[in-house]
């Protein structure tokens, strides 16, 4: 059966959020919906069989744990509550988090708490982790959805583990057709990567994953001057067999598997590289001597568009370009780049060619999800 689709134009939006809610709370099947990063595939967080599901259903590693999403502050303090605690007993969010918290949440920014002893989330949720990883998410349909169901909902991001995260419920869709029943649609997601997730349990605090709050707006906050990133096997290149990278243990543990890439290949150059020529665009279409070969072009900050004659070169020699401008902002660049890599699959793209950017602002995590999805990155050549 195909999945549900609502769309959050209808008036019908209150009800499909009502049902997923009920179908969090008694269905083992988990429910997609969108948030402001990426699309998530959620299911509550304190059952074992819908969430071992989410695995199942991406195939993903069951030592990659999965971020919580909160409704509200009371919510996200009810994580911290151990089994036996009396009820009118408070429990706190480590200060550390306040000024982010106060900034930003509802947001694109995941922070770790400490597990309580005999937490009632299911294990699979943190695998082998001390901590949970909790959000409160922006889009307006997945904060009615915690609210209703009043349940914290595990959720990794709702693609087929590998694949770039989807920011439209068409990609959803694509990937987890039939394994999942219903999918909310939220429209196409403002930020477009995933929120950056921060261990403010360690001295000094540290940035496991970049995402759609900078570095720079976290170093801004009381606390957070000394902010660390942790440094990560970045690349699929260098990865061993199986794409996972070698390397000393990433502290998000998601960050270590070939992540974010298209089917294709992906050549990502460096700011300071220049534009590849028509000559070298040639030689990345390989087995295109006898039939036609479709490459891809992604600009954004520099390249100049190809103009028709070089387009007709191309043509010449069976080659044909699949261009398009992933914008100049960091924000738009971010919220394009997911669904660009999608396009190149989807227009059976062999190589794409992409301007990569600098690593300030949305750039990190930009980049961040770049040098993961490509198999060459291209570096300015010592002069
Ligand atoms: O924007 C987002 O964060 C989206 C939306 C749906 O909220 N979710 C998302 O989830 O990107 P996922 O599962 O694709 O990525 C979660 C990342 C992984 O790299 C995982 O290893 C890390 O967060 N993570 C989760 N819990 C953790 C924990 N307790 N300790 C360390 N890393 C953790
Ligand atoms: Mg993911």
């Amino acid at each position: 059966e195909d999945p549900t689709f609502t769309t959050s134009s209808s008036s019908q939006t209150g009800k499909a959020i009502l049902l997923a809610a009920e179908r969090l709370r008694s269905s083992d099947v988990p429910v997609a919906f969108p948030t402001e990063t990426v699309y998530g595939l959620g299911a509550d967080a304190t059952r074992d069989e819908p969430v071992r599901n989410i695995f199942t259903i991406k195939g993903r590693p069951a030592d990659n744990p999965l971020i919580v999403h909160i409704g509200s502050l009371k919510q996200a303090r009810e994580l911290l509550r151990p089994a036996n605690a009396s009820p009118t007993e408070q429990f706190e969010i480590p200060p550390i988090y306040k000024p982010l918290i106060d900034k930003f949440w509802p947001g694109p920014l995941t922070i770790l708490l400490p597990l309580p002893p005999n937490s009632k989330l299911s294990p699979h949720v943190y695998a082998t982790q001390t901590t949970v990883g909790v959000r409160m998410p922006a889009h307006p349909v997945a904060l009615a959805l915690a609210l209703a169901s009043n349940l914290p909902i595990a959720a990794p991001s709702a693609n087929k583990s590998g694949l770039p995260s989807p920011t439209t419920a068409k990609h959803v869709a694509v990937d987890l057709y039939k394994r999942v029943e219903l999918i909310l649609d939220g429209g196409g997601c403002n930020v477009g990567l995933e929120s950056t997730v921060v261990d403010g349990l360690s001295s000094p605090p540290a940035i496991l994953r970049p995402g759609g709050v900078s570095l720079e707006q976290i170093r801004a906050c009381e606390g957070w001057e000394g902010v660390i990133v942790h440094k990560e096997d970045g690349g699929n290149s260098g990865g061993g067999a199986n794409g996972a990278a070698s390397g000393a243990a990433p502290r998000a543990p998601g960050m270590k598997y070939k992540h974010y890439s298209p089917t294709c290949g992906v050549r990502l150059y460096l700011p300071n590289t220049d534009q590849p020529t028509v000559e070298m665009l040639k030689s990345t279409a390989f087995g295109s001597d006898s039939r036609v070969a479709r490459l891809g072009v992604l600009r954004t900050r520099q390249w100049k568009e190809l103009d028709d004659e070089q387009v007709e070169w191309l043509r010449e020699r069976n080659v044909e370009l699949v261009e398009d401008s992933l914008g100049t902002s960091g924000e738009e660049i971010s919220r394009k780049l997911f669904g660009a890599l999608r396009r190149m699959d989807d227009e059976q793209v062999v190589v794409v060619h992409i301007e990569g950017i600098e690593e300030d602002m949305e750039g990190l995590a930009v980049m961040n999800r770049l040098k993961k999805a490509a198999s060459v990155v291209i570096r300015r050549r010592d002069v």
